[in-house]
């Protein structure tokens, strides 16, 4: 089955709400007729609406960074996933930062992912190891565990997304190789098919992050088993962001014989 490649931007904490609505403007005049490649934006929540506005009727799509796993609940500063049902279409979950710095475990991961789910949000679930776990020999076994506990009881539907995003790949200029990526995905998509069925984790698209730049994402396109980007230093500007989507659409027209 096809998958369709994914290039989403994370936009973590950054822009200020006039910016925020220039990107969007500006990615939208730029990419906007982009084919073959799904377009995802992620904002900080407090920008999610004026992102919305400015892409309103546009083929860019609109996702959070974060969900809280429950609505009308005493749980001071989160967002629920019926609020942000309201607005958006997906929302990344587990990012290495909400890991790392806020102390996310395995198990909150899994409750998000099924949250979003139940509300009819498209998760993003980020799965990926820390240096000192890579250096240690742990690789595998970590990305089985968040795989497999972040999945666990859910009923996904076809085309669910993954970010494999090696923590160490993160924000530093140091992108994994495309043959490294890939074999982690390969291992990710057998684990999947283990639990869930091949048929089923053929539909899964499994995304690479950490690094991405326009420069170097024809290169992870190119492995067949890597379905596209999480993008995060890079999606913070119309031309570097614009770049990635164009390259991939490009890769991957270009790999059908088009
Ligand atoms: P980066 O971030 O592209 O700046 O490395 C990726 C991410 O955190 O999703």
């Amino acid at each position: 089955m096809a998958r369709t490649p994914v290039i989403a931007g994370n936009w973590k904490c950054h822009m200020r709400l006039d910016s925020a609505f220039e990107l969007a403007s500006g990615l939208r005049d730029r990419i906007d007729d982009v084919q073959d490649v799904e377009k995802i934006v992620c904002p900080p929540f407090l920008y999610l609406a004026t992102v919305e506005v400015a892409l309103t009727t546009s083929s860019i799509m609109v996702g959070a960074q974060d969900v809280h796993w429950e609505d009308d609940a005493a749980a001071t500063g989160e967002v629920g996933p019926q609020m942000l049902e309201e607005l958006v279409d997906y929302v990344i979950i587990g990012h290495s930062e909400r890991r790392h710095r806020f102390g996310e475990t395995d198990e909150m991961v899994n409750t998000k992912v099924q949250a979003a789910l139940a509300t009819g949000l498209q998760p993003i679930m980020c799965v990926g190891e820390t240096l000192e776990e890579r250096q240690a020999g742990h690789t595998e076994g970590v990305l089985l565990r968040q795989t497999r506990s972040g999945l666990n009881g859910s009923e996904f539907p076809d085309g669910f997304i993954i970010a494999y995003e090696p923590v160490w790949a993160i924000g530093t200029g140091m992108a994994a190789t495309a043959d490294d990526a890939n074999g982690a995905i390969d291992l990710i998509r057998r684990e999947i098919a283990a639990g869930f069925g091949q048929a089923k984790a053929d539909t899964v698209r499994i995304l690479y992050g950490g690094s991405v730049t326009g420069d170097n994402i024809a290169e992870f396109m190119s492995r067949e088993g890597i379905d596209g980007a999480l993008v995060g230093g890079a999606s913070l500007k119309v031309d570097a962001f614009a770049k990635i989507v164009e390259e991939a659409a490009r890769v991957r027209t270009g790999a059908r014989g088009n």
